[in-house]
């Protein structure tokens, strides 16, 4: 396999984290004989310094004739200024936006070495696996914005809008990752309060009974769903759900698992590169300390494998060299509980070593 790889590191730990990724990718190539060439590009905050705009175009086209993309992550404390013209963010949802990468796929498993690191308790979270399926490019991040002011007193307004193709293509993405896993669909809404989420809930609903018939369904109401994500983890599957929604509930479900510094995650389309990166952010306090956590990243670059040039092989040899090196005992800051950490390099070069011994 030849494959076009797009490296966008971004601010704060991005360049660090990315670096540990793209020597795991190196590592796979070399193993397993096939040709990665990559090219680095400019995306967030770091663009913005340097040409005024968190994406700029020659950053798109990368990325558009590439085969996939690994990104580190996006913002800072000095691009935070609420009157700034422009935003690091921006850059991230403009490339979601220009690839159409409708479906960000963010798996939630508990890492059985790593259970103490979680703030819950271990009898509540042991055996979960969620994949949340979160929409990504539409609902009301990217609904109409402004500002007026009436009779002096300013305001401004955000639209939240849903059209039923882009429910139904999420919806169906959520059902056949469900085929493939344990065959639940729960769907996430707030239909008692807003008229996209009745529209949401009504289409969820067809896709699941024409297309989907075998399978378990069910709508939770986002509220009831934070609560529910707490107490009864285990009970969820594929969970599928609108942006704003998708946004907050897989960084509380990152809680489960016990580090946002674990958790990888994939935005894709009906075709195209995808785009892989952590979930978690820039993490701007600890920034160029090289105590970053790697995993997400490196995990990341295993779904990239699977999901964008089909070497399910060789993700499997990441994620199985990432479950050895914490069974071996090494972790980062973040998951020591207070006990002796490596360093971001340390953690990267044990998995690549494990790779290559396996
Ligand atoms: C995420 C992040 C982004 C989002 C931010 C950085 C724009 O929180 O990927 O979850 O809200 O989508
Ligand atoms: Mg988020």
């Amino acid at each position: 396999m030849h494959a076009k790889i797009v490296l966008l590191p971004g601010d704060g730990i991005g360049p660090e984290i990315i670096t540990q990724g793209q020597r795991v990718l190196e590592t796979v190539a070399q193993k397993f004989g096939h040709q990665f060439d990559f090219a680095s590009a400019m995306i967030g905050g770091c663009a913005i310094d340097e040409t005024g705009d968190p994406l700029p175009e020659d950053t798109v086209k990368l990325c558009q004739d590439s085969a996939a993309i690994l990104l580190g992550a996006v913002g800072g404390p000095k691009w935070d200024d609420p009157n700034a013209k422009t935003r690091p963010e921006k850059g991230l949802l403009g490339i979601r936006k220009a690839l159409d990468l409708f479906a960000n796929l963010r798996p939630i498993q508990c890492h059985p070495q790593l259970i103490s690191a979680s703030p819950l308790r271990q009898d509540i979270i042991d055996g979960t696996d969620i994949l949340f399926v979160r929409e990504l490019t539409g609902g009301i991040y990217f609904g109409d914005s402004g500002r007026s002011t009436t009779d002096g007193v300013e305001s401004a307004t955000q639209s939240m809008v849903y059209s039923v193709p882009e429910v139904e293509r999420v919806v169906r993405i959520a059902g056949e990752a469900a085929r493939k896993r344990r065959g639940k669909v729960t769907s996430v809404d707030k239909a008692n309060v807003l008229e996209p989420s009745r529209l949401w809930r009504s289409v969820a609903e067809r896709v699941m009974r024409e297309e989907f018939p075998e399978l378990e369904y069910e709508v939770v109401l986002v509220d009831a769903m934070a609560m529910h994500l707490l107490s009864r983890p285990r009970d969820f599957d594929v969970v599928v759900t609108g942006n704003m929604f998708g946004d907050i509930l897989t960084d509380e479900a990152s809680m489960l698992p016990g580090s946002l510094g674990l958790l990888p995650s994939a935005s894709v389309g009906a075709s195209g590169p995808g785009l892989y990166e952590p979930i978690h952010g820039s993490a701007p306090d600890i920034a160029g300390q090289n105590i970053a956590n790697p995993l997400a990243t490196i995990l990341a670059s295993a779904m990239l494998l699977r999901h964008s040039l089909e070497l399910g092989e060789e993700a499997t040899a990441i994620e199985t060299a990432v479950s050895k090196v914490l069974d071996n005992g090494l972790r980062t800051r973040d998951i020591a509980a207070g006990g002796d950490a490596v360093s971001t390099t340390e953690m990267g070069e044990a998995v690549v070593n494990e790779l290559n011994a396996a």
